[in-house]
């Protein structure tokens, strides 16, 4: 595996390869974990050449979010990236990405800043489809690949992928959890042992409107009290938002007739994390 630290570092080491070959490209904020690996392992199955990032990227934190202490091991991800089959490490610095004076971003409108996550974390998503784009210009991927444990981002990169008539497809895989269901997140470690085993609720809480659907109850209403009530059962859970939507329009709904999201942001201490489940 090649590191390339620069835009041109990459360009030379993508040349390397040769002609007409297929690029995968995997995104990340580094501290990898088994769900990113399964992105990896995924666009290695289905390319010539697989490129990971790992780039945290400033402007998606809020102020007074984690960026500073957001949690890196360069060479413990280096190894883990590419025992996954990656053949080029992008790692740059932030002056790469956003050379000084660099004023442009991309927004998805809507969605980006009025449900879900972009209610509580109003800026999130313009920087996270303004470092994609600025990723996928660099890369120049022909198939990017995104976990469906962050539901709302892969949705709104997809609107973004449409709307912009982008040249790449994007590809969804899904959600890898811990033996006991606890969704992989970087920001598990932040967890105290008593929070991290009340965070289970979330995937407890998750699979019981999952019963309930399965087992008829399609009022939207009615799962949203038993799954607020199911994550309310443990003091530490402060429940930032639950939400039950049409999966691909990300749109209230009253009833699920179609492919529907639940999903979840619940803090424990200074901890925020999310989760879902898609009921169809
Ligand atoms: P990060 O949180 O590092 O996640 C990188 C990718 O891994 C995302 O597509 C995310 O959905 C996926 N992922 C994380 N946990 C997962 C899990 N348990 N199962 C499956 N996939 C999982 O998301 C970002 O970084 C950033 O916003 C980024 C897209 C890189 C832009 O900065």
């Amino acid at each position: 595996m090649k590191t390339a630290k620069t835009i041109e570092e990459l360009q030379d080491v993508i040349n390397a390869f040769g002609q007409n070959k297929t690029i995968g490209f995997t995104p990340t904020m580094g501290y990898l974990h088994e769900g990113h690996l399964s992105l990896i392992q995924k666009a290695r199955t289905d390319n010539d050449i697989v490129i990971v990032s790992i780039f945290v990227n400033p402007t998606q934190f809020g102020p007074g979010e984690d960026f500073k202490a957001y949690p890196r091991n360069f060479d413990r991800d280096s190894r883990l990236a590419e025992a996954a089959g990656a053949d080029i490490l992008f790692v740059p610095d932030v002056s790469e990405i956003y050379p000084e004076g660099s004023t442009t971003f991309v927004l998805v409108e809507g969605v980006s800043t009025k449900k879900m996550c972009g209610s509580s974390r109003p800026t999130h998503f313009k920087g996270v489809t303004t470092v994609v784009n600025i990723l996928f210009n660099i890369i120049k991927p022909d198939k990017a690949y995104f976990g469906q444990k962050d539901a709302q981002q892969v949705e709104i990169i997809k609107k973004m992928v449409r709307d912009l008539h982008m040249q790449l497809t994007i590809v969804t895989c899904p959600i890898i959890r811990e033996a006991d269901g606890l969704a992989m997140s970087s920001r598990n470690v932040y967890l105290s042992p008593e929070e991290r085993n009340q965070a289970l609720i979330l995937n407890k809480s998750l699979k019981d409107i999952q019963g309930l659907y399965r087992l008829g109850e399609t009022k939207v209403e009615t799962l949203k009290t038993i799954l607020r009530n199911g994550i309310n059962t443990m003091p530490l859970a402060v429940i930032d938002y639950v939400e039950i939507l049409d999966l691909n329009t990300l749109d209230a709904i009253e009833k699920i007739e179609a492919a529907t999201l639940a999903a979840v942001a619940v803090r424990f201490g200074n901890t925020r994390l999310i989760d879902n489940i898609i009921l169809e």
